[in-house]
């Protein structure tokens, strides 16, 4: 792997093997997503405890401080809306110079397999890694579903994970589900997880984050069940300790607890 390459991928996967990114990038289809209309006072609390931000170019502009110090990874497909007709319609938004410009540490859109639109999906993906690969930057593909979350089980997943790194992304980012040990054998690049609309509990949250992780994910890309929880900091903190610590779930449930009661 080039130098460069090598660089972006190092400040994505810690030392220790694992990531915690925290993904902001909800309004690219949803508006001003719930606890998230104003990017900036949401994250603030939150930075110390990720590894990156994952964020549009509009936001990153407006609301993250370009001093902060967190590697970015920049969204970069979009066109389709939670109003309109199909969300897996979805194009490349952001050419190779502003993605250079902004000094993003790596970029991530979508992938839509199965749906009316997976070829144009797919090969948007191929062709944002033809234009990344040439300057050292990684590519991560997040194997989406639009409405139907249904679909989100090991075989299909895991038929995602493979197709997005055959293509050539670096990481993926796919959904937690039952036996993720599937999903992560045959593919041959990182996994990360994704959450998914928020769970009932923090408990639920560290649970399946801890499934995941011993079942070979390298990190977590999380969102609303971090900053929609009551308590994000607490439970920012609590899943950091599983990510980076190896905490068990009762360990983190107690660090969560003890967070949130501000001891
Ligand atoms: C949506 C995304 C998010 O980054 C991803 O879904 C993770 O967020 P959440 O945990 O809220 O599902 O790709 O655009």
């Amino acid at each position: 792997m080039d130098w460069g390459m090598n660089n972006r991928m190092s400040q994505l996967i810690q030392p220790d093997g694992h990531c915690f990114f925290l993904p902001i990038d909800h309004g690219y289809f949803q508006g001003p997503t719930s606890r998230l209309e104003k990017p900036g006072e949401t994250i603030k609390p939150l930075l110390p405890y990720c590894d990156a931000l994952f964020v549009t170019r509009g936001v990153l502009r407006a609301a993250v401080d370009p001093a902060g110090g967190k590697p970015i990874i920049l969204r970069v497909s979009g066109g389709s809306s939670v109003v309109g007709k199909d969300l897996a319609n979805e194009s490349l938004t952001t050419s190779i110079e502003e993605i250079i410009r902004l000094n993003a540490t790596a970029v991530g859109m979508s992938v839509f397999v199965g749906s009316d639109y997976e070829k144009e999906s797919l090969t948007n993906l191929s062709e944002l890694v033809n234009q990344c690969e040439d300057f050292g930057i990684p590519v991560m593909a997040v194997t989406a579903v639009g409405k139907e979350l249904e679909k989100r089980d090991a075989r299909y997943l895991a038929l995602c994970c493979r197709i997005a790194a055959e293509l050539g992304a670096r990481v993926v980012k796919t959904y937690w589900c039952k036996d993720f040990d599937k999903v992560v054998y045959g593919c041959p690049v990182p996994v990360v997880m994704a959450g998914g609309p928020r769970c009932d509990t923090e408990l639920e949250v560290i649970e399946f984050v801890h499934d995941g992780m011993q079942n070979g994910a390298v990190g977590l890309n999380l969102g609303r069940n971090v900053w929609q929880s009551p308590h994000p900091v607490a439970i920012m903190q609590a899943l950091r300790a599983v990510i980076h610590e190896n905490h068990t779930v009762k360990e983190a449930w107690e660090l969560f607890n003890s967070v949130k009661q501000g001891k």
